[in-house]
């Protein structure tokens, strides 16, 4: 994880979305409350109902709504749902801090740049389901996790960020998932700040009407 932190001008209004045990959730909660996030989590939703990221929501005192994908007849129906959610209370950037659905075009062009997806794979590889146990079936030697933006192509968005983790001999879907969890919870956070950073970048580019310098003329 060799990218430099970006200087972060204001405070970041921050959703989430987690359908699991929501140990990538309570990491960016840390990093906005104990640093080096310059943000706050105002909003969980997830969709399953008892799920660990539930009971942290609640130990940790951020808002959590259950959007269950089993009230809702189609992807696009669920999204709106969590599009209501996250607008509700006006987030600049919506996490997908493991969320095992997959998203419509609806969620992503509500939050456009502004979607985020952690996924335990060192991108382009192992996309998809079950992606620590596709890098140990391949017999890969490293492993890892991406940070992306989302877009329609699954888990195939621009990277924001990558860390890096061995196999070792003898490892197992949990050993390999625990190791890659760890590096998961620093690398999310720097995703956000540099996804943040790029979107600063794009609208002080697009305020700036002069032309970009060319070679000189004559
Ligand atoms: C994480 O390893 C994340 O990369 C993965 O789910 C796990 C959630 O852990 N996401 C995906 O596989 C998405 N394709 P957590 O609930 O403890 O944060």
């Amino acid at each position: 994880m060799a990218q430099p932190w970006p200087q972060q001008t204001s405070e970041l209004r921050l959703g989430v979305m987690a359908s699991g045990e929501g140990s990538n959730f309570e990491a960016l909660v840390a990093a906005c409350r104990e640093g080096p996030l310059r943000g706050r989590v105002l909003q969980l939703v997830v969709n399953n109902p008892g799920c660990g990221a539930q009971g942290r929501a609640e130990r940790l005192g951020i808002p959590c709504e259950l959007v269950d994908h089993r009230q809702h007849c189609s992807r696009e129906q669920l999204d709106g749902a969590l599009i209501e959610a996250f607008a509700a209370c006006g987030v600049d950037l919506v996490v997908m801090a493991g969320w095992m659905r997959i998203v419509s075009p609806r969620l992503i062009s509500a939050f456009p740049s502004r979607l985020i997806n952690i996924h335990p794979s060192l991108l382009p590889s192992f996309r998809g389901l079950d992606a620590v146990g596709q890098a140990l079936a391949a017999g890969v030697t490293l492993s890892g996790c991406t940070a992306h933006l989302v877009n329609t192509d699954l888990d195939g968005g621009p990277i924001l960020a990558q860390a890096t983790v061995p196999v070792l001999p003898g490892d197992d879907r949990n050993s390999l998932a625990a190791r890659i969890h760890r590096q998961e919870h620093r690398l999310l956070p720097l995703a956000v700040a540099l996804a943040a950073a790029r979107l600063r970048d794009r609208t002080a580019a697009a305020a700036d009407p002069s032309p970009p310098a060319g070679p000189p003329s004559g």
